[in-house]
């Protein structure tokens, strides 16, 4: 956990995550007038963390406990509402989307940074080679930032139902990447290579660490995708092979009909239909005889997490990564987040594990 507060720590230095600092710190009243001082101040790294760490809570009040001396007690409503979002905090499973943000997206090194970090779950996508073998990767094609055989970069698009795996395997995807620390040499991951690389990981409570795998589809698009039939196989064939205990596993996709069609091959995992928007949402899962729904934050509201709790479903909103969003899908008491900023929520998780 320490590492994590750290890495958290450091994170939040960077200038796209001080702009938010700058809007939370209205909302935010702790009772002393330090996170300002100390922003407005000289910004040594030290200062910096302070003061990351006093605003991360995501307003779960939890820096009363620190500073009990300087700080004019809370109203009782106040520390009861910080008490049920730690709550909320201490159940919420955490998915870290495409693997952690400090490496290249879709590929080991950020699944198992991910890992390292604190996720409960690691999120990634699928895509499926010329010869049929399921891969990682977000799009149909190469990421522009893969370098060719030669270390050239990329001067058109590689798309991969065009190349079999031997030959995606020749592109380095992780010595030029745009995100994160770069990973020089690594190549685009198959789904079995991951199941492998962290089938023994586990998260910060011990548990083994969860897959939330993507099936990137589109019916319009034949040219990138076989057809459901032959998608659902080859998938159900990877995830049966790779022996992990189904509760370790989330299946989603935008398209419901690949899940339906893993259903109907006999997939005993937990499927979710990604929501775009909420319409049908209840329907979709009962009709997919699952227990978890995975819709755009935007979507959640107290109505629809009403809904959609009564009707026995968990509640994994995709993609929270502003602390505002944060914040108020905190309050609304959904189950999960996948999410890019797993600084934010295992920073808050941290200082409530405190209290
Ligand atoms: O987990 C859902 C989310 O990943 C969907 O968006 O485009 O990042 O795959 P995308
Ligand atoms: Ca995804």
């Amino acid at each position: 956990m320490k590492a994590d507060l750290e890495s958290a720590a450091i994170a939040w230095t960077r200038p796209s995550l001080n702009r938010g600092l700058d809007r939370v710190l209205g909302p935010f009243t702790f009772g002393v007038g330090t996170p300002m001082l100390v922003y407005q101040g000289e910004r040594t790294m030290i200062l910096r963390i302070f003061s990351c760490l006093m605003i991360a809570c995501l307003g779960a009040g939890c820096m009363t406990a620190q500073v009990s001396s300087e700080v004019p007690r809370q109203p009782a409503a106040n520390r009861s509402s910080a008490l049920q979002r730690c709550d909320i905090l201490d159940r919420l499973e955490i998915h870290a989307h495409r693997g952690s943000n400090d490496r290249p997206e879709n590929m080991i090194s950020a699944f198992e940074r991910g890992v390292d970090r604190g996720a409960d779950f690691i999120e990634l996508d699928l895509q499926i080679s010329k010869d049929n073998q399921v891969i990682v990767a977000h799009d149909a094609f190469l990421r522009s930032d893969c370098l060719d055989s030669r270390g050239k970069s990329l001067s058109s698009q590689v798309f991969f139902r065009n190349l079999s795996v031997t030959e995606i395997k020749t592109f380095d995807c992780g010595s030029a990447s745009k995100i994160g620390r770069l990973s020089p040499g690594e190549k685009v991951p198959t789904l079995a290579e991951v199941f492998r690389a962290l089938k023994d990981r586990v998260t910060l409570q011990g548990k083994p660490v969860g897959l939330n795998i993507e099936l990137k589809y589109n019916p319009s698009q034949p040219q990138f995708y076989p057809d459901r039939q032959t998608y659902a196989a080859l998938v159900l064939k990877v995830v049966r092979e790779s022996g992990w205990d189904p509760s370790r596993l989330l299946l989603q996709s935008f398209d419901v009909g690949i899940l339906e069609t893993l259903r109907a091959q006999g997939a005993e995992y937990r499927l979710s239909p990604l929501l775009s928007e909420v319409k049908d949402g209840i329907a979709k899962a009962k009709g997919l005889r699952t227990d978890t729904v995975t819709p755009h934050y935007g979507q959640v509201t107290p109505e629809m997490i009403e809904n959609f709790h009564r009707a026995g479903l968990r509640v994994i909103p995709w993609t929270v990564n502003e602390v505002d969003d944060a914040k108020r899908m905190i309050d609304l008491g959904v189950d999960g987040v996948i999410t890019d900023r797993l600084d934010l929520f295992l920073i808050s998780k941290y200082f409530c594990a405190k209290k």
